[in-house]
This record gives C-alpha cells, structure tokens and sequence, in this order.
C-alpha cells in the first residue's frame, strides 16, 4: 500500500499519480494494490479520484485512447482519508483505515509513506506514525519517502535527520531527488564505468574543465513564495546539481550495489573544496535575477515582480559556482555550475572540455584543439555528443570540428519511465541507489552552507541583473579561467 501525505497537494495530481498510472499500465504494480491519499482537505474517496484522476489535466496527458480501459480500474484503486486539521492527530483512525482496507482488498503489510508535505511535517508524522506501530517491520517492511527540500541549510538537515531516525531507520528512508530518476543522470555511472575509452582520459591529465549548465525557459511560476524563500541554490544546486557533480567526480564503485554507488559519491561530496573566506566566495560565486524582458513578443515580468515575491528580494535566480575538488583524480581542475530559470531555453548538459595534445603539430590549422568535448545531454535531447577534428578533404592539414552525435531517441521505441516512475518502481523493491543517503545530503549542504552564509551576511555581495531570455548576467563568463567561455547549449 502506497500512503501519500499532502495527497491534495500539486505533486500528487502532477507528478505522482500519473508515475503510478502509467506502472499500472505497464503491469509493473502488484495486482493487489492500493493507493491511500492524505492530508487536510476534507474530500470522499470519489472526490479524490475525481481530482487526481477523472478530472486531473496532468494524467489525460498519459491516458492513451488504449489506456482509457485502464482508468476505472486504476481509479478504484484510489482512497483518501482526511487527517483534520493538522498532521499530529487522528493517526489511530488512519491506522485503522490502513488495516480495514488492507483486510478489504487482500494488500499485504507492505506500506510505503510518502510525504509530500512541507519538511517541517516530516518529523510529526514519523513519530506519529511510530507511536501507532506503522513503522514495525516485523510482519512486512515500511518505508518513509521524502520529498526535496531536504533541510534549507547543514544545521536544519542534520536535525531533520536525526528527528527521522528516532523513528525510522535509515535503511527506511528514501530521500528523493527526481534527477536521479532520469534516465540520463544515471547514464552517466554506464557511460564512465561500463566504457573503456572514456575512464582512462577521466581526469586532470587530460580533462581541463568540467562544466555542468542547467537551464529552464520557465520563470518562477506560481511559486514566488516558497521560491523567495529558498532560491537557486538551494531549489536546484544544492541537491540536483551536486548529485550530478558526484557522479562526474566519484571514483568507480567497486559493484552496482545502492551502498558501494552512494559511498563514492559521498567521497566525492566531501572532497569538493569548501570556499570559507570572502574573497574566494566574491571571486568565485555569482548570483542574479532576472529582470523584465521582451520574449517572442510577450512582455515577461522580472523576478521582483513575481507573485508572492519580496520587491526588494536578493534571492538568486541564477547562480554560477566555480569550485575545485581535493583529491587525487581532480586537482586543479575547475568546475563551473550555472543554473537559472529564464534563460533562453530549458537544457541540462554536462560537457568535459579536454586538454590541448601536448604538441600541437597542427596549431595554425584552423581548429583549437581546446575544442575537443565530451557533452553528455541529460535533458531534452537527451543523448551524448563529442567534438573533435578532422581533416578537411584537401590539400595540406586544415582541420575542423566535427560531431559524432548520439540520441537516446534512436534507442528506445517503448515507452521510457518518467523519473518519478522510476523512483516509486524502486522504493516498492527496496533499491535505494538513486535515493539521497542522510550522509550525502549533508555532506552538500556542508559544500553549500558558505555560500549561502556569505550571499546572506558577506561584504561587497551583489545580485546582478539580467534580462529573461539571456544566458545570465553580463559578468558570467568571468567566472571562467583563460580565454573560455560558457558554453551556448544551443549551439550544435
Ligand atoms: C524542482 C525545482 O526540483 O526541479 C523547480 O524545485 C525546477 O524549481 C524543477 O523547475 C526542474 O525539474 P526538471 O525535471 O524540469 O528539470
């Protein structure tokens, strides 16, 4: 049985009901299954599946004319209780609603709970949980599935922690961050450890920088509130991003297991060079907001301007980092990270710039060889792409750039699992390996919590402005060492 908490909530109707409709339709959930939504709006179990199902815009989005068979059946599967007021009573009543339709429906003791309520609900509802023997795993296991953000700082997400292993071990807690869930995240693991040609050139005697760019068209949306509150750094970098650092920086994990992976990625976390005083934070952070702007004729507001924002804000929009990581494998090599809404188009890419060959025979021929690249598409496109150069057909040596471009889409015909499909599918078989252990997610906010620290209280901090639609402020690509430049994703 699969219990959500903040079952009215925009999450459920948009991303986790449709994640579970479409494993329904792929025969991938148990056939005795069922789906309990919580939380404090007062609705039956038919108003439920009319909100999250019959009426729900997101899931018509998956609903095939060949699946439509499958909605009734999948509806019914659906039930709600409403917990009153707060989330620190009634718990005997849902417990007992648990076990009436577990009795009813022939479901085993098997329960995972998904909070997808705001953070500070999350220890309340361990312990009440507790207290009413749900988290017992003597006669089925029970898992506790949490929502990002974990934690807004290190002090915050230690606690958060600690408050959730007085009631749950953590073996039963799957922290999700639905970038693991993508298909192309966790290529990364097979394109370094299943490949022999890239691993041996993985590292500072050939690598000159890593560049990692997230990018979204989108402003802020409707969520100015929570998002003043929380910014690009701790909305995307801090969990998103370094979970993708980690796996660029880790060493190879000596098996596939979710303990070996996630031991070398919090190895990598912990060797990422903490900036602690202020002229390294000045010199090698950047964070900006959009301004007002024209795109494709439509006037767009600046970020000040979003509903529920401060007008006086300094919460980032953009953030840029450049960092180094201590440890054999990387040294000196820098890494630089952007990430921003409004920006020209919405991309994730990660791209590994190589070194120059030590002795350049063909130096005046056309092609910098500082344009040989690794860039790994995690979204849209998804895909690979290497740059390197040939000869022109001709006389003499005149070389260009070339692509050797590969698309996921010339792979897979089926159906590819949405993240959140992927992440649910996991935690009912009990693999942790593309969930945040508590050791990682504090060893990231170890990395975050000085720049966070110094774009709060720290001298001479400024919040650059830029238009929506550009790639970010005017200064951004001073961030970048010598004669490079970030790198356009549109750009072929
Ligand atoms: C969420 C952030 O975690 O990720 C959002 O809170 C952001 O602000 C979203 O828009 C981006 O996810 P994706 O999968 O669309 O890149």
């Amino acid at each position: 049985m699969l219990i959500i908490f903040g079952a009215s909530g925009d999450l459920t109707a948009r991303k986790l009901i449709p994640a579970l409709f479409n494993l329904y339709k792929g025969g991938h959930l148990p056939e005795k299954f069922v789906v309990l939504g919580v939380s404090r709006s007062d609705l039956s179990d038919g108003e439920f599946r009319k909100k999250v199902v019959h009426e729900s815009e997101y899931l018509k989005e998956s609903v095939g004319k060949e699946a439509n068979s499958f909605i009734e059946t999948f509806a019914n599967k659906l039930f709600y209780e409403d917990l009153g007021d707060d989330y620190d009573t009634n718990y005997h009543r849902l417990e007992t609603r648990i076990s009436d339709l577990n009795t009813k429906y022939g479901t085993d003791d098997n329960y995972i709970f998904y909070l997808s309520t705001p953070p500070s609900l999350y220890e309340v509802i361990a312990k009440n949980l507790s207290e009413e023997g749900l988290n017992n795993e003597e006669k089925g296991w029970k898992r506790l599935i949490v929502e990002k953000p974990f934690g807004y700082n290190l002090d915050s997400a230690r606690k958060l922690n600690e408050g959730l292993h007085n009631y749950f071990q953590e073996t039963q807690i799957y922290r999700i961050d639905h970038y693991l869930g993508k298909e192309t995240v966790q290529n990364l693991l097979v394109t370094r450890f299943a490949n022999s040609i890239f691993e041996p050139l993985w590292n500072r005697n050939y690598i000159h920088h890593v560049e990692i760019t997230n990018a979204e068209r989108v402003g802020v949306e409707k969520r100015g509130g929570y998002y003043d509150k929380s910014g690009a750094l701790r909305d995307m970098f801090q969990n998103h991003l370094l979970q993708i650092v980690s796996l660029v920086v880790m060493e190879p994990p000596i098996g596939p297991g979710a303990e070996e992976i996630r031991n070398e990625k919090v190895k990598a976390l912990k060797s990422l060079r903490k900036m602690t005083d202020e002229k390294t934070l000045f010199d090698n952070t950047i964070r900006a907001q959009y301004v007002s702007s024209v795109i494709d004729g439509e006037k767009v507001p600046g970020y000040r301007e979003e509903e529920g924002v401060d007008p006086n804000s300094t919460t980032e929009t953009y953030a840029a980092i450049k960092f180094f990581v201590d440890n054999w494998r990387w040294a000196d090599v820098p890494f630089y990270v952007r990430t921003a809404k409004r920006m020209p188009t919405k991309v994730t890419e990660v791209v590994i710039h190589f070194k120059s060959p030590h002795h350049q025979i063909f130096k005046d021929s056309g092609m910098d060889s500082k344009d040989n690249k690794l860039i790994i598409r995690i979204q849209p496109d998804e895909g690979i792409l290497i740059k390197f150069g040939v000869k022109v057909p001709g006389q003499g040596f005149k070389v260009e750039r070339a692509n050797l471009d590969f698309y996921y889409s010339s792979l897979v015909e089926q159906h590819v699992m949405e993240a959140y499909e992927r992440l649910l599918l996991d935690a009912m078989q009990g693999d942790a390996t593309l969930y945040a252990r508590a050791d990682e997610v504090e060893a990231a906010w170890e990395f975050v919590d000085p720049i966070l620290e110094y774009w709060k209280n720290g001298k001479d901090v400024k919040t650059y402005g830029y238009s929506a639609g550009v790639w970010g402020p005017k200064n951004s690509d001073d961030l970048i060492d010598g004669n490079h430049m970030w790198r356009n994703p549109e750009e072929q």
